[in-house]
């Protein structure tokens, strides 16, 4: 639909001019909030916790706040309003193909998130078909083929990248006549490292499989070339691309969607619905996004999506991932600097080359901690919010942490929940650091002062296990950091 006057979804799609921050953080909401510590003094909160949520772009707020008033329900008002919602969200649909470079032909549905983007194509796979999945995966891509009642095959977690390209390779040369689906991710959500997505989508296509690759953790940090990579589908989260507003995306080839049953039935997806004479209801369905999208569209959240993705792709990704390894290599130098400090790392051992390319996540144990106690007392007493469990991919973060410690890890808490051990005892889950676009140095410098003193001197209070969280009850008086 296109309105017939003005609209002022083309003057809030193109006020902006181009702004380029090469060398800076991107302002984002929350950069000057003070939080307090467990002394009570207030401290600038340092968010390094990115890779579960980023903090919202100021320019995303902004767009958004500007478009508010306008708001208005989609594909479904006659009134201006409406019309110009309906517009702004087919305009958002066609940012985000820009964004990634999507092929002729292929579509952009609005989800609600990576997770809901994955089930989306799992409840749109042709039946028959065999899902490849490295264990490593993060739950959100590891879990929905099976749960839609798909055959699955786990592939072994790889040690380097090129072993990932030969097992997927004799896994696929074994596996029975059929279609076949990969789904990988781009980067890691525990070590942030990057996987060899076009080499992956190269050795699955040789085999007739398509790809499916899962970008949350990858949008965010890099430049996504869909006609690049050659991947058939992708998804991602607007919440982890400075846009939390409640938006995801699925993207990619038409086909298998169209010829899915509609993901949600209800209004939206509905060409006609009518009462038959036996008393039954037919409906013909849409095809194209429509199909998948049943119920009212989250205008806000589609929005929210497409502006980030124009923020990101003004600021240029060449000097925003050249920040971003700036910021890498001051973490990983720092932290290698503290012996008791165990990097988690799937393919750093192998000596290949590239085996440190990796996104503002990694993910580290530290010798003689519970991994809650140090990310509380990184909270509590220094400002710092980083995240500590499993992540969302247990087999993966159990099977280095085995490693790691020279222990089998025991049972583990509820993904997302901090494992209810006490200070001091064996760590059962690791700590995550992750960070983006919005950073500034300091937060990389603060989290190293105070991994190196906490390691050194210990913690500055005892911390007692409370629901499930490590809380600071009482100052242990030492006067370590006065001075
Ligand atoms: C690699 C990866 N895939 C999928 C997901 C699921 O994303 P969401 O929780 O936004 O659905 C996450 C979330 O942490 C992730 O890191």
């Amino acid at each position: 639909m296109s309105v017939s006057h003005p609209s002022p979804a083309t003057t809030l799609l193109s006020a902006r001019s181009a702004r380029s921050l090469p060398c800076a953080p991107l302002a984002v909401l929350g950069h000057d909030v003070q939080v307090p510590l467990a002394s009570g003094e207030k401290v600038g909160y340092a968010a390094l916790d990115y890779a579960a949520s980023s903090p919202a772009l100021q320019r995303v707020w902004d767009d958004v706040a500007a478009y508010a008033p306008y708001y208005g329900s989609v594909h479904r008002g006659a009134g201006y309003l409406s019309q110009l919602s309906t517009d702004l969200f087919e305009q958002s649909r066609r940012t985000v193909a820009e964004f990634l470079d999507l092929r002729e032909g292929d579509q952009v549905v609005f989800t609600r998130a990576t997770t809901d983007s994955l089930n989306l194509l799992a409840s749109a796979v042709p039946a028959g078909t065999r899902v490849f999945a490295f264990e490593t995966e993060h739950h959100a891509a590891l879990l929905p083929w099976a749960h839609a009642g798909l055959e699955v095959d786990y592939l072994r977690a790889p040690r380097s990248r090129a072993e990932a390209v030969a097992v997927l390779d004799a896994a696929l040369a074994g596996a029975p006549a059929g279609p076949k689906l990969l789904c990988v991710t781009g980067a890691s959500n525990v070590t942030g490292e990057l996987w060899p997505v076009a080499e992956l989508t190269a050795t699955a296509h040789r085999h007739g499989a398509r790809v499916v690759l899962d970008a949350a953790q990858l949008a965010p940090h890099h430049r996504v070339s869909v006609r690049e990579l050659d991947v058939d589908w992708i998804a991602f989260s607007g919440h982890k691309l400075y846009a939390p507003f409640g938006a995801g995306v699925l993207a990619g080839r038409t086909d298998w969607l169209d010829a899915a049953d509609p993901y949600l039935a209800g209004g939206g997806a509905t060409r006609t619905v009518a009462r038959e004479v036996d008393g039954s209801v037919a409906v013909q369905w849409h095809t194209g996004p429509a199909r998948h999208e049943a119920g009212s569209p989250n205008v806000i959240g589609a929005y929210a999506i497409a502006s980030a993705c124009r923020a990101l792709t003004e600021a240029g990704f060449d000097a925003l991932e050249a920040r971003e390894r700036q910021l890498v290599e001051r973490l990983t130098a720092g932290l290698a600097e503290i012996p008791q400090v165990r990097v988690l790392s799937l393919f750093g051992a192998t000596g290949d080359i590239q085996s440190a390319a990796r996104v503002g996540v990694l993910s580290f144990v530290v010798q003689g901690w519970n991994s809650s106690h140090f990310s509380a007392a990184l909270s509590a007493e220094y400002g710092i919010g980083v995240r500590d469990g499993l992540f969302c991919a247990h087999p993966l973060v159990r099977t280095l942490l085995g490693e790691e410690s020279g222990v089998a890890p025991g049972p583990v808490s509820e993904c997302g929940a901090p494992e209810p051990s006490l200070p001091g005892e064996r760590s059962l889950n690791a700590i995550r650091v992750s960070f983006g676009a919005g950073t500034p140095d300091e937060h990389i410098e603060r989290f190293l002062t105070a991994v190196r003193e906490l390691v050194t001197d210990g913690a500055a209070w005892n911390y007692r296990n409370e629901g499930g969280r490590c809380v600071a009850t009482v100052q242990i008086d030492r006067g370590r950091r006065e001075g």
